[in-house]
C-alpha cells in the first residue's frame, strides 16, 4: 500500500472493543416506489437519523461507472494523485481527514459539486473526460433523489411549501460538496487482537442529508440514541442516507443527526461515495417556525458560512452543534 511509510500501528487510533454493542434493531429500509414511504422515512430519521433506500432509481450504470473510474483513480501512483492538490479543502488527502488531527486509515477525492474548473484540473489521469462524465451523471442522479426524499420529509412533516429543504440543494449556489472514500485493506486489523483501526472518525455530517453508496465491504457504523454502535451491513446496490446537522436545526430536534463511523477492514478494501447536500453558504439556517409549535427554538440562528467554519475549525468528533444551542431557560 502506498499511503503510509510508517507502520500504521504506531500512528492511528484504535478502539479496544469496537464490536457492535446492540445487534438489534435493524437499520430501517425505505421502498421509494412504495406510496407510504414518506411516513417511513419521518420514522426513520426520528429514531434513527439513517436509512438505507431500495428501489431508488439511479441506474445501476451511473454507479458502476463511477466505481470503476474511481478505483482506477486510487490506484494512480501517490505522485500522480497528489498532483490534484491537497485538501484544502478540496482534492486529495490522505490518512489526513481535516486540519486538526483527525487521522484515519483512507484516503479521499473531495470535490465541489458546482462546475469548478480548477478542481476539475486535477483529473489528469488516462481519461479525466470519462471521470468527469461520470461524476456528473452520478451526482445529478444522486441530488435529484436526495430532494425527492427531502420533499417527501416536507410532506410527511406538513410543510409548505415542499421545496422547503429541497431549494437549498437545487440553488445554483448550493455548496454541496462530493467525497470519494477509499480504505484500502489494513494489514494491522489482523494482529491487533481485538482491536480496530479506524477508518474514518465517529462524527455528524453538518449539510442537511448525506447520500452514501459503498461497495460490499463492511465497516460503516452508527450509534444509536442510546450511545450503543451498530455495523451496517453493506449493500452496493442500495443507498444509506443520513440526516445532517443542518436538518437537525431545521426540524428543531426533532430529527437528529446520526453519528457514525468507518472502521477499517484487514482484507476487502472499501469505496464509498458521498454526496453531502448543503444549502448556499449565505443561507440562514434555523428551526422552521411550523416546526417550533410555538416553543423556543432550541438553536440561534446561524448561516452556513459560519457553521461550516466552527466544523472546520473543531476535531471530528466534537458536538459542534453545541456552540449553536440555545442555553435551556431555567
Ligand atoms: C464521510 C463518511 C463513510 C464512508 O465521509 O463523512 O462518513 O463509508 N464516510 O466512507
Ligand atoms: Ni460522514
Amino acid at each position: 500500500m502506498v499511503m503510509l511509510a510508517k507502520p500504521a500501528i504506531e500512528q492511528f487510533s484504535y478502539i479496544r472493543n469496537s464490536r457492535p454493542t446492540a445487534l438489534f434493531p435493524q437499520i430501517p429500509v425505505v421502498d421509494l416506489s412504495k406510496p407510504d414511504s414518506k411516513h417511513q422515512i419521518i420514522k426513520a430519521c426520528e429514531e434513527f437519523g439513517f436509512f438505507r433506500v431500495i428501489n431508488h432509481g439511479v441506474p445501476m450504470d451511473f454507479i458502476s461507472r463511477l466505481e470503476s473510474e474511481a478505483t482506477k483513480f486510487f490506484s494512480l501512483s501517490l505522485c500522480e494523485k497528489e498532483k490534484t492538490g491537497q485538501p484544502k479543502p478540496y482534492g486529495y488527502g490522505n490518512k489526513r481527514i481535516g486540519p486538526n488531527g483527525d487521522v484515519g486509515w483512507v484516503e479521499y477525492l473531495l470535490l465541489t459539486t458546482n462546475q469548478d474548473p480548477n478542481l476539475l484540473r486535477f483529473l489528469s489521469g488516462e481519461n479525466p473526460e470519462s471521470f468527469r462524465f461520470a461524476l456528473n451523471n452520478y451526482m445529478s442522479a444522486v441530488k435529484k433523489m436526495a430532494c425527492e426524499i427531502l420533499e417527501m420529509i416536507a410532506d410527511g412533516l406538513k410543510i409548505q411549501p415542499r421545496n422547503v429543504f429541497s431549494k437549498l440543494l437545487m440553488d445554483e449556489q448550493s455548496d454541496s460538496v462530493f467525497r470519494l472514500n477509499h480504505y484500502p485493506p489494513c494489514p494491522d486489523v489482523q494482529s491487533l487482537n481485538g482491536s480496530n483501526v479506524i477508518g474514518f472518525g465517529e462524527h455528524t455530517d453538518p449539510q442537511i442529508i448525506s447520500v452514501l453508496r459503498s461497495n460490499n465491504t463492511s465497516g460503516l457504523q452508527i450509534s444509536l440514541r442510546d450511545g450503543s454502535w451498530i455495523s451496517v451491513p453493506p449493500d452496493q446496490y442500495s443507498f444509506f442516507i443520513n440526516v445532517g446537522d443542518s436538518l437537525q436545526v431545521m426540524t428543531n430536534g426533532r430529527f437528529e443527526s446520526v453519528k457514525h463511523r468507518v472502521m477499517a477492514n484487514g482484507v476487502k478494501s472499501r469505496l464509498s461515495m458521498i454526496y453531502f447536500g448543503g444549502p448556499p453558504l449565505s443561507e440562514k439556517i434555523a428551526p422552521l417556525p411550523s416546526l417550533t409549535g410555538g416553543e423556543q427554538s432550541l438553536y440561534k440562528e446561524f448561516t452556513w458560512f459560519e457553521y461550516k467554519k466552527s466544523v472546520y475549525n473543531s476535531r471530528l468528533a466534537d458536538n459542534r452543534l453545541m456552540h449553536f444551542a440555545r442555553i435551556a431557560a431555567s
